[in-house]
């Protein structure tokens, strides 16, 4: 049994869970851990009685141990749209929800929702992928603070709407920093822990819209060179997926990019002015089943169907140029 040191939120345990200091994994959770193949499908989980409290938003919280069986799942910009839907669900199956965004009061909400539905348990991280000094202390606390990471789903993300161009705290195009960038920095950062906890996932949460990356102008400063930027950073999600998905084969850690569902009703949807099409619920239903069904690494799906992406992400030189601008421009070492 491992104890995690700092909790946001607690388990929700009956009195009768709480005096007899156990508690048995849900049978959707079970079925999670079977369908990954963990191996922790083969026993149940056990939950200390809490052993302290902390103070949360004027009101103590228990903190306690967290199974080592209990899978985690980390779920970026998950405080609205498809994100808090997919936390819903995977709550709901019984895994531990790392929710993330910038909006503290929305991410407690979802926590709440989840606890008082006694779905699971979640706690809320703030981190702005806007900054990179941000996503690294982001990283540096679920390092610290969890023992596994089962399932990463980058999933946050800006659209361009009418704002012309913007760049981070780092001086980075914004949309490329949001949706690409810091994405490929808390997945590199998080990438020993994923390990240790292989069988596990990686999904990233692209989009049908793809534009080639143009290698001389990345950072979109080109006259109307702005109009690229969502897609740009959509396509590089999924080079970085399948960039991944190779250089992690033989480990257990299946990586895999979507397009989950054309015009979901979000708020970045409407603040684009775009009638919606679709629903949440259907994008998240494309993100559950990679996350949860039998799938091969290294696919693009739209929707629910495996299918090809921009012919971009098959150009091997692409993503090694596409990985070696990355690593340079969030300060790590080339790789040789
Ligand atoms: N909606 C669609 O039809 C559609 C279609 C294809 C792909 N997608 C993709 O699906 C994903 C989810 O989008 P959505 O439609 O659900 O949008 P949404 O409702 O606007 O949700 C976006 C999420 O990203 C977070 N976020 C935005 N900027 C952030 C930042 N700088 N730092 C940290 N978190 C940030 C937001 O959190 P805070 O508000 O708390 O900061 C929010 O939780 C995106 O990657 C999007 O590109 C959406």
């Amino acid at each position: 049994m491992h104890e995690q040191r700092r909790r946001t939120a607690s388990t929700t345990l009956t009195s009768s869970e709480r005096s007899s200091g156990r508690w048995t994994l849900s049978l959707a959770g079970f079925c999670l851990l079977a369908l990954t193949g963990h191996p922790a499908a083969a026993s149940t989980a056990s939950v200390p009685t809490p052993d302290e409290r902390v103070s949360l938003t004027g009101s103590d919280i228990e903190r306690h141990e967290r199974a080592a069986e209990q899978e985690v799942v980390l779920i970026t910009g998950s405080t609205s749209g498809l994100g808090r839907e997919v936390a819903l669900r995977l709550a709901a199956t019984g895994a531990y929800v790392i929710v993330h965004g910038r909006n503290h009061e929305r991410g407690m909400e979802v926590v709440r929702e989840i606890e008082e539905a006694a779905m699971g348990a979640a706690s809320f991280h703030a981190a702005d992928l806007a900054s990179l000094e941000e996503v690294r202390e982001f990283a540096g606390t679920i390092l610290a603070e969890y023992d596994r990471l089962d399932v990463l789903i980058n999933n946050a993300g800006i659209g361009s709407a009418g704002d012309g161009r913007q760049v981070s705290e780092d001086g980075h195009e914004l949309v490329f920093q949001v949706n690409y960038l810091s994405h490929f920095l808390l997945t590199h950062e998080l990438l020993p822990l994923i390990v240790d906890s292989a069988p596990a996932r990686i999904v990233n949460v692209a989009s049908g819209a793809q534009t080639a990356i143009n290698f001389d102008d990345v950072m979109l400063e080109e006259e109307d060179a702005i109009g690229r930027a969502y897609a740009q950073s959509k396509l590089a999600q999924i080079l970085h997926a399948f960039d991944l998905a190779e250089e992690l084969e033989g480990t257990g850690i299946i990586v895999n990019a979507l397009h989950p569902a054309t015009f979901m009703d979000t708020r970045m949807v409407r603040r684009a002015g775009v009638e919606p099409r679709s629903t949440v619920e259907e994008g998240a239903e494309a993100v559950m089943q990679i996350v949860l069904e039998p799938v091969e690494s290294g696919q693009y799906f739209n929707g629910l169907k495996a299918t090809r992406a921009h012919d971009q992400a098959y150009d091997r030189e692409a993503r090694a140029r596409l990985r070696d601008l990355s690593r340079e421009l969030v300060g790590l070492d080339p790789v040789r």
